[in-house]
């Protein structure tokens, strides 16, 4: 008997040195451990053997059992060491993971900017619904009905005849709706227009309005202010010129640009080689507008300028493609 569990623990013992797989050696185990094993029928059988034999047979299987468990427990973390490979190597010295921080979308940092700007010269928000009607889009801003901004090329019409607003210029109607002069108000927001997608276009924009309405409210107010902007917003450097436009809300209309910051004036390919950026327009209030509201427009006067966000955000970062705004690609965003 004796000489039988020798030879199980020596064929064992060669059987799990030679092993290199887990899935084997968890058979190993079964085959000379487990229930059904001859050494553990071998420790089950101890009872009947003689008296004589029963210490030095009992004492040589649970030898025998103790080392192969010792064995394979060896055996088994070698294995294990060896398939969890040098890429699972723990390197203690590494730094730990940053949680990423979340931030403010570019457009919503230069939304922030302008309107700190802007308070700082005494203009308050003031907000407007994106759905809008006719009335508040075109016809109070004295939009006549044959004007081209009402084709329905640019213009999201909904079903229920109401539209997305083209602009923020609703927003000036709104508030002088409700409030008497003096008014001096900025309105972000978004606005939509039937536009197909390409560097300079997106059916969804944004635009900060302005409205300054009082007694005696001069173009050169509007230059002041416009130009004080430019030079909060891109430096002293920064030079502003208006150039004489159209808008159905304002008389006079201008258009106004900021020289290129990426050239400093001299001509590139972000302005074109025009040495100038556009950024929106303004003018003075149009007698019309004032009538729709019930202002009276010989005793006030005021100025309203409409600025493109996706804009200024280009200029200011010097990027050329609008649609990197509503990509979301972080590496794009974690740039500001
Ligand atoms: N709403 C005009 C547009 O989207 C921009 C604009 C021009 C706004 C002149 C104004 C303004 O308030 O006075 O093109």
């Amino acid at each position: 008997m004796i000489d039988r569990i020798d030879q199980i623990k020596e064929l064992a013992m060669r059987e799990i040195e030679s092993c290199s797989d887990i899935d084997e050696l968890k058979q190993l185990k079964v085959r000379y451990l487990g229930r059904k094993g001859e050494l553990t029928s071998i420790l089950r059988s101890i009872g009947k053997l003689s008296v004589r034999e029963r210490p030095a047979v009992g004492k040589a299987a649970g030898e025998a059992k103790a080392l192969l468990s010792q064995r394979l427990q060896e055996a088994f973390s070698s294995l294990a060491e060896k398939q969890r490979g040098p890429q699972e190597f723990f390197d203690i010295t590494l730094p730990g993971r940053r949680p990423s921080v979340g931030r403010k979308h570019p457009l919503t940092q230069v939304i922030d900017e302008i309107v700190r700007i802007f308070h700082g010269m005494g203009f308050s928000v003031a907000e407007g619904p994106d759905v809008e009607t006719e009335y508040y889009n075109f016809d109070a801003l004295n939009t006549p009905a044959d004007h081209p901004s009402r084709d329905i090329q640019d213009t999201f019409y909904l079903k229920s005849g109401e539209l997305l607003r083209t602009q923020t210029s609703p927003v000036q109607i709104r508030v002088m709706e409700k409030q008497r002069p003096p008014v001096r108000i900025i309105a972000p927001g978004r606005c939509y227009r039937r536009d197909t997608p390409d560097a300079t276009h997106s059916p969804n924009f944004h635009q900060v309005e302005g409205l300054y309405v009082d007694t005696d409210v001069t173009m050169a107010d509007l230059k002041g202010a416009l130009t004080v902007f430019a030079r909060q917003l891109l430096g002293k450097e920064v030079k502003v010129r208006f150039r004489p436009h159209f808008f159905p809300f304002t008389e006079p209309s201008v258009e106004y640009d900021f020289s290129c910051t990426a050239c400093g004036g001299k001509g590139c390919s972000l302005c074109k080689g025009t040495g100038w950026m556009e950024i929106s327009g303004a003018g003075m209030v149009d007698p019309a507008v004032f009538e729709a509201v019930g202002y009276d427009s010989e005793r006030y006067s005021g100025y309203a300028f409409g600025m493109g966000v996706e804009r200024i955000a280009m200029v200011k970062y010097g990027i050329d493609d609008i649609r990197l705004f509503y990509e979301n690609d972080l590496r794009f965003l974690q740039q500001f």
